[in-house]
């Protein structure tokens, strides 16, 4: 089945969406930006409308029939700049222009019952690969149940800078409370790898750029991606039970503060929303 959840997908389309609005990088979208799983290309679709947006891209989807779903929608759609490829972004993607790469990739850290939203031992694997592809500008939807202080740090040496993020709770769903799963999330939360409360963790929207010149804004990003204190999935309640001393270094907020507000960005919290269900 092509993986689509209409809040998560959305939050996806609202980061793309930013993006594309984003002055500042309009010559690097100016030769294309290459998609790493398309999924439905529905996401894709809503920014580029919503944008107005001219900026050619290419979605790659490696499953063959989530790629052949997304091609009809975008037929539909009649975007002409969106193209459908069905295959693995890292065997197509560097053979283009574009400088610029986007996705919401696999982040699961455990197989499940979902193989193809596997992210490999951590979850951030795939995100990992794509950070060592080269690209000049990434925008990936990071997870806080997916080792991000070790996301955050690759993505550092490989030297880029957080030049913008927005951020949200996510209610587990069906692929988190998968057994292995879930089990998996709480050895790497023991681990300090994982971060969430008994029922919810934190996706953020981040955009880098391989630019020394642009301020990092990995440090507030990080309070806000490692403030869940919970070691297991489904775990007791209520929250103020699972605070305690940070497990990595990292100043962290009180999980109230991350998941209670809705959503949240740099300079400020957006006005509050229902969570996200994974
Ligand atoms: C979490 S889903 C996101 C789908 C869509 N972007 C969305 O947000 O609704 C991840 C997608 O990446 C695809 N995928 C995983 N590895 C890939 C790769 N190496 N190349 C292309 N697609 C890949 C999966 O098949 C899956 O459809």
């Amino acid at each position: 089945m092509p993986f689509f959840d209409p809040v998560e997908s959305g939050f996806y389309a609202s980061c793309l969406e930013n993006l594309l609005a984003d002055t500042r990088l309009g010559p690097v979208l100016a030769d294309g930006v290459v998609e790493l799983g398309a999924g439905t290309g529905i996401p894709m679709i809503e920014a580029l409308r919503r944008q107005e947006s001219a900026v050619p891209v290419r979605g790659f989807e490696l499953d063959e029939r989530s790629s052949r779903v997304a091609a009809r929608i975008v037929e539909k759609s009649g975007l002409a700049n969106y193209r459908i490829v069905h295959g693995d972004f890292f065997a197509g993607a560097r053979e283009g222009l574009e400088r610029c790469a986007v996705g919401n990739p696999p982040y699961l850290p455990a197989r499940g019952h979902s193989p193809e939203l596997w992210g490999g031992d951590t979850g951030a694997e795939i995100s990992r690969r794509v950070l060592s592809a080269g690209f000049e500008t990434v925008l990936l939807l990071v997870s806080s149940i997916s080792d991000p202080v070790g996301l955050l740090d690759h993505a550092q040496a490989a030297g880029y800078r957080v030049a913008d993020w927005m951020a949200r709770p996510i209610v587990f769903g069906a692929y988190t409370r998968d057994r292995q799963v879930s089990g998996r999330v709480g050895e790497l939360a023991r681990r300090g790898h994982a971060f969430f409360t008994h029922d919810r963790y934190v996706i953020a929207g981040v955009t880098w750029v391989a630019d020394p010149a642009v301020p990092d804004g990995s440090e507030a990003l990080l309070r806000v991606l490692t403030a869940g204190r919970a070691m297991a999935i489904g775990g007791p309640g209520p929250d103020e039970d699972e605070l305690g001393s940070p497990a990595t270094g990292h100043a962290a907020r009180t999980t109230r503060e991350v998941v209670g507000v809705g959503s949240a960005r740099p300079g400020g919290a957006l006005p509050a929303a229902a969570p996200l269900v994974r």
